[in-house]
């Protein structure tokens, strides 16, 4: 069993936990990912590692409530437990295989798309503790639900932030901010890496293809085992099969066809939907 150290509502539905697991946190590395299960039926909801302490043995998630499952995790307080905690899962990000002084010439640019800011951020925070400063661009709906900025703020180089209502920082999509900074602010990036949404991803992918920039995506497809058994996290890149869980969850983000992979994320909508009205006429009846 996993005990719930730390609770923490960064912003409306969203919240950060500290996971006591040891094990799990003297090998993560960003990019990687673990598979929570609240109690023996429950559903097993893959989350990309948010932050990890090795002396502490903690590492950090965070969750939104979108359904049944990241809900009855959100209802856990400090000190209740979760049954599995299964990692680290997933390929470490590229970047922790490359030489240091390859690393510090290089200019990276990450963007982060609403609860994507959490993965990111594990990423830029690694980075920067081996002297290299990447610029992030951060999006959100709106203001309040900005997570992280503060937090980026200390280990990014420059942080750009977009909400599409305007209520914060640029008004408009990432992918505007990302031609911004191109083609009128007059930076260069050798390396974009994009994580949140699947339809942000897309369109980060398809706006830096022109500029033939090398852009890395993180998938969050559908899991179920975690371990390349299943193939419920199939995905197609440069025309091959791969599975998430064990070849990503980071992609070449020019090679997916996200057409497939955005396909294949809804296709249990109806069934989550359902769920939920089950739940809440559940939660009403008490
Ligand atoms: P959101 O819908 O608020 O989008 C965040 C930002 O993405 C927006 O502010 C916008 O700038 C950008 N964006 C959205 N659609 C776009 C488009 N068509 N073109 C260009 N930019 C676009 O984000 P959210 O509500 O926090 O997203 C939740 C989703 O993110 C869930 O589906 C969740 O599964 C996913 N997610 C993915 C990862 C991952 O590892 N890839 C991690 C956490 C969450
Ligand atoms: Fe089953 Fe990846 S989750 S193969």
């Amino acid at each position: 069993m996993f005990e719930i150290v730390k609770k923490e509502l960064l912003a409306s539905n969203i919240y950060l936990m500290d996971i006591m697991a040891p094990r799990v946190a003297r090998t993560a590395f960003p990019g990687q990912f673990v598979i929570v299960r609240v109690h023996e039926k429950g559903e097993r909801i893959p989350l990309t590692i948010c932050d990890y302490n090795h002396c502490k043995g903690t590492v950090t998630i965070v969750i939104q409530v979108v359904g049944v499952s990241s809900r009855l995790i959100a209802n856990l307080n400090e000190g209740d437990l979760l049954l599995d905690f299964v990692g680290p899962l997933g390929q470490p990000s590229e970047f922790g295989h490359e030489p240091i002084e390859l690393l510090k010439k290089k200019k990276i640019l990450f963007i982060a798309g609403g609860l994507g800011t959490a993965p990111v951020y594990p990423q830029v925070a690694w980075l920067s503790s081996v002297g290299v400063k990447a610029d992030v661009i951060i999006g959100a709906k709106n203001k309040e639900l900005l997570i992280l900025e503060d937090e980026m703020r200390v280990v990014a180089g420059n942080v750009y932030i977009t909400t599409d209502d305007g209520s914060y920082g640029n008004k408009g999509l990432v992918t505007d901010m990302l031609k911004d900074l191109i083609n009128n602010q007059g930076k260069h990036y050798d390396e974009v890496v994009a994580i949140g949404p699947m339809i942000m991803m897309k369109f980060v992918a398809l706006t830096t293809k022109p500029y033939g920039i090398k852009t890395i995506v993180s998938l969050n497809t559908l899991m179920v085992d975690g371990t390349g058994m299943c193939g419920a996290c199939r995905v197609t890149v440069g025309g091959k099969t791969r599975f998430t869980c064990v070849d990503g969850p980071e992609f070449d983000g020019h090679l997916i066809d996200f057409d497939e992979a955005l396909r294949r994320q809804s296709m249990y909508r109806n069934h989550e939907y359902e769920s939920n009205c089950k739940c809440f006429v559940r939660l009403s009846d008490k």
